[in-house]
């Protein structure tokens, strides 16, 4: 299925098949590994095949991940027995596959807790209720992300003036989250609001997912964007090109330190080294009060394949070794602030995240 320039991005939706019912339905992506070639929306009810689309990052993107895996659960159950106490049992099953796809980004064990939760709740009513409450929670979890959105934007876009750069990494944009991102949301708000705002996008190595998805997106959405490789942030810094660093999370310790995309770490040094400030954006589910500190988030690490060879053709020789983590943590004394749907948390992000918590 394709679709047209002019529709909204929508990495991930619940199609429900006899609206107002959410149930039967399926979960309808967008298959971001074939972008920017092609436009491919893929939809499909089947659990393992919704699992192999996080692992191969078919859709990815911390929010997107845990709407996804909230859809999965959903309709996975549609498949379940005709007794609620076997469908919650379905739910933790379900639950723990998706848990085993992707390890750094927290917003997908947020959101599957979310769904335990909701299922405990239900856990009375008859089985084609708790399916379809089940449901209503994934599409409500999609839609609070949307306004998560909307109010980082809000926030992060007050950051910005008139005739600003911001340099991006990875892609933090419409298609990591139900509307329009985290880091990019900004952007978007100041474009809307009447700024020149222009964009820096690190290609991102070795995915490409600034190249391929934020450069493709962000010139869909008319906003000014030079793409540039990896290892050229330093001379762009130097040059004085860049007014602010933007980036998303995928887990957010209680102390302030921040894994995302690898390669985040070293813009941050880069951006302390010549005073540009250093903005995280993220919703607040992305972060995780059960881990103290940036030691003690699990670091994704990919398939070496991901290093020696591109799009089936081998850019190294074989037998080399490799080492592939796809996120790094930055510390919290490199963060400048972090730009969250409820306000911006500055200083000592340590008790400005508990504070805000609370
Ligand atoms: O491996 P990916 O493409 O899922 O990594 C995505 C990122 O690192 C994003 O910056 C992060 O998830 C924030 S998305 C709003």
């Amino acid at each position: 299925m394709t679709n047209s320039e002019t529709e909204p991005l929508r990495p991930v939706v619940w199609h429900a098949h006899n609206p107002p019912q959410r149930v039967p339905g399926t979960v309808r992506y967008l298959d971001q590994t074939r972008l920017p070639g092609e436009v491919v929306y893929i939809e499909t009810d089947q659990l393992d095949e919704l699992c192999r689309a996080i692992r191969e990052l078919q859709v990815r993107g911390a929010p997107a991940i845990g709407i996804t895996a909230a859809m999965a659960l959903a309709a996975n159950l549609q498949h379940g027995p005709d007794e609620t106490a076997e469908l919650m049992q379905q739910l933790e099953l379900s639950a723990e596959k998706l848990a085993a796809t992707r390890p750094t980004a927290v917003n997908l064990f947020w959101a599957l807790e979310r769904m335990r939760r909701r299922g405990k709740e239900c856990r009375l009513l008859p089985p084609e209720s708790f399916k379809e409450e089940l449901a209503l929670e994934a599409c409500r979890i999609r839609d609070e992300d949307a306004a998560t959105c909307v109010a980082i934007g809000r926030h992060g876009a007050a950051l910005l003036k008139d005739g600003d750069t911001v340099l991006t990494h990875c892609n933090a944009g419409a298609l990591a989250t139900a509307e329009t991102g985290t880091a990019l949301a900004p952007v978007y708000q100041a474009h809307t609001d009447g700024k020149r705002i222009a964009v820096i996008a690190d290609e991102t190595r070795p995915l490409l997912q600034g190249a391929r998805l934020t450069a493709w997106e962000l010139i869909r959405g008319d906003i000014e964007v030079t793409l540039i490789c990896d290892n050229m942030a330093a001379q762009v810094m130097r040059e004085g090109r860049v007014n602010a660093v933007f980036t998303g999370a995928d887990r957010i310790a209680a102390n302030g330190d921040t894994a995302n995309k690898i390669g985040t770490y070293g813009l941050a040094l880069l951006a302390n080294a010549h005073k540009v400030p250093f903005y995280i954006c993220a919703p607040f589910s992305t972060i995780d009060m059960q881990t103290p500190d940036g030691s003690q988030i699990p670091i994704e690490q990919r398939a070496p394949e991901e290093v020696t060879a591109f799009a089936g053709a081998r850019t190294a020789p074989e037998g080399v070794k490799v080492y592939n983590p796809a996120f790094d943590v930055t510390p919290a004394a490199l963060i400048s602030a972090i730009v969250t749907e409820h306000g911006i948390i500055r200083g000592d992000l340590k008790s400005g995240i508990a504070a805000a918590r609370q």
